[in-house]
């Protein structure tokens, strides 16, 4: 028996009995990327591209992530076509179009879902192979800061990879709510929402957040009677306040049912129900609520299990994240961590960015991503899109801001489609009218809050949009007269 004195000699030992005992094949590359999520594949990606030698491990047996598989995607693919559905049965009459014998079919409403995360994350494998990215399937845990080990799932290799950098990136998963057992049927999380067999009678959902709003809004649209629980005063997260109340109407004009500062006790499936004791956080009444689902969404949390990450020592902050500077190194300087698992919202499109920052201050020492610049949309009908800082944060800062808001109900474009709900608000500086903040809500919000971000990097004033002509008749004429109300009068309202 040898006897071990330090943790760098006891690893290198147990590297040597796994090598013997799962005959696993030791490979060396320069850059491995454990997991395939949005930050981990797009590294992994631009890793190879830059001439690095890569691997990427995936132990989902799907790459894409959260975001591919159960996440981004397949809830936009329920809200696109939720949407379609309700539209075809309500919207339709007014606009000279009858229709009738409309009726949903479930299986091929979820099909059509299967069908889009299946030819995404296959996609993602062919660019993995077109880039030249060895993909390997299992779970990546470290032996040691140079070393991981591959326990292969099906269809993968046991291997050990040594190598000179390695990326974390193994996000994020749902934060269970403390007594409440997710069954994924009856109680479940974002995760069953999106594959359930019925459309329930009556959906409960504990979380006003995206998630919360986004899986209302599907079902609210399929018939389903949808009632929010949301322990603060408003919904939205971190949603600017205006925004956050006008949103709230919308959807509860759709349908929806808000208990706002409600806190709740307990829920509990019993059969085919499932029982909900809730307070109001002032008056402390009570209420029993019934549902034939209850989806939990209060937020998520960093994902770390399997990882082996406290034989290295990696630092963790006291919301579970992996601590790093602003190079992304863990106390391992070649240990990078992007994503969910680490600081920052939880976007797919943050942790892409991370995943090429990453990979080029490998490459070149520098790199680049502007939290002050990453957008959020929620994909509800009107969406929901903001990017920069709420008027709640200028306020706080103490920063001197002026509003420029323009309704769509005054575009044109909105008009003809008969879809005039809500307004683009700018924040800009009250001196220099420098953007500071832009929040939507209104039609396709989320495609029109890229030119905000555009703004935002280049520094641009209210002024300098205004002055850009915009294409008539187009929604984002909205935008241009709502930057030009910060420091003169629109044209159209
Ligand atoms: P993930 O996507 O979570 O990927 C991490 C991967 O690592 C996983 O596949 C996991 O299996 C793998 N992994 C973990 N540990 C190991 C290990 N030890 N070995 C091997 N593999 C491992 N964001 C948006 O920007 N837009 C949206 O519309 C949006 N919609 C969402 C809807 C829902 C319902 C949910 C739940 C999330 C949504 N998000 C959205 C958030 C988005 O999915 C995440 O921010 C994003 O996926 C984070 O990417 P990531 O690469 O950091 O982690
Ligand atoms: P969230 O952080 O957006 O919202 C959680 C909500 O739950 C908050 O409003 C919070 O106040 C509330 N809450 C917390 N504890 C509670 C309790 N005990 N009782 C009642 N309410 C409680 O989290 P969510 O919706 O789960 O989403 C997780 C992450 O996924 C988000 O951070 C988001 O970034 C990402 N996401 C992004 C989407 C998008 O970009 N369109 C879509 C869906 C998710």
């Amino acid at each position: 028996m040898l006897s071990f004195t330090r943790p760098a000699v006891r690893a290198r030992a147990q590297l040597a009995q796994i090598r013997t005992l799962a005959d696993a094949a030791t490979k060396k590359h320069d850059v491995v990327v454990i997991g395939g999520g949005p930050g981990g594949y797009v590294a992994a990606i631009k890793a190879a591209q830059l001439g690095f030698d890569t691997a990427c491990i995936e132990k989902r047996g799907r790459l894409g992530g959260t975001c591919l598989n159960v996440g981004c995607i397949p809830s936009k693919a329920l809200l696109n076509n939720s949407h379609l559905y309700h539209q075809i049965q309500h919207d339709t009459k007014k606009r000279g179009i009858d229709v009738s014998g409309v009726s949903l079919n479930v299986e091929q409403f979820q099909k059509a879902k299967a069908t889009v995360v299946d030819q995404l994350t296959g996609g993602i494998e062919m660019l993995f192979k077109k880039n030249g990215v060895k993909y390997y399937k299992g779970n990546g845990s470290f032996v040691d800061e140079k070393t991981v080990k591959v326990d292969a799932i099906e269809g993968g290799e046991n291997a050990v990879l040594e190598a000179e950098n390695i990326i974390i990136a193994t996000g994020s998963e749902v934060t269970p709510f403390p007594g409440i057992t997710i069954d994924e049927e009856r109680i479940v999380s974002s995760t069953g929402a999106l594959s359930l067999k019925e459309i329930p009678k009556k959906l409960a959902i504990i979380g006003g957040g995206i998630i919360g709003l986004e899986m209302g809004s599907v079902y609210s649209r399929l018939g389903t009677e949808v009632t929010v629980i949301e322990f603060q005063d408003a919904i939205g997260a971190s949603m600017d306040g205006e925004v956050a109340k006008t949103t709230q109407k919308f959807l509860q004009k759709q349908g929806i049912k808000f208990k706002l500062g409600t806190k709740v006790l307990s829920g509990e499936r019993k059969g085919d129900n499932v029982h909900i004791e809730v307070e109001n956080v002032k008056s402390g009444k009570k209420e029993q609520l019934d549902a034939d689902v209850l989806l939990v969404a209060i937020g998520r949390r960093p994902y770390i299990e399997g990882l082996n990450a406290e034989v290295l020592g990696l630092e963790v902050d006291k919301r579970g994240r992996l601590v790093i500077d602003d190079q992304f190194r863990s106390k391992h300087e070649h240990i990078r961590v992007i994503g969910d698992v680490t600081f920052g919202p939880m976007l797919a499109h943050k942790a892409e960015e991370e995943g090429i920052a990453a990979v080029e201050y490998i490459k070149f020492g520098h790199g680049h991503v502007n939290y002050g610049n990453i957008p959020s949309v929620m994909y509800s009908h009107p969406e929901v899109a903001w990017v920069g800082q709420s008027e709640e944060q200028l306020k706080e800062a103490g920063i001197a801001y002026k509003v420029g808001k323009f309704p769509f109900i005054a575009n044109s474009r909105a008009k003809t489609n008969l879809d005039t709900e809500g307004f683009v608000k700018f924040l800009a500086d009250a001196e220099t009218q420098r953007v500071l903040g832009v929040h939507i809500v209104g039609p396709n919000a989320g495609e029109m809050i890229a030119e905000a971000g555009l703004a935002l990097e280049y520094g641009a004033s209210t002024e300098d949009i205004a002055r850009v002509c915009h294409a008539h008749p187009t929604l984002s004429e909205a935008f241009k007269e709502a930057a030009l109300a910060t420091f003169d009068k629109p044209i159209n309202f």
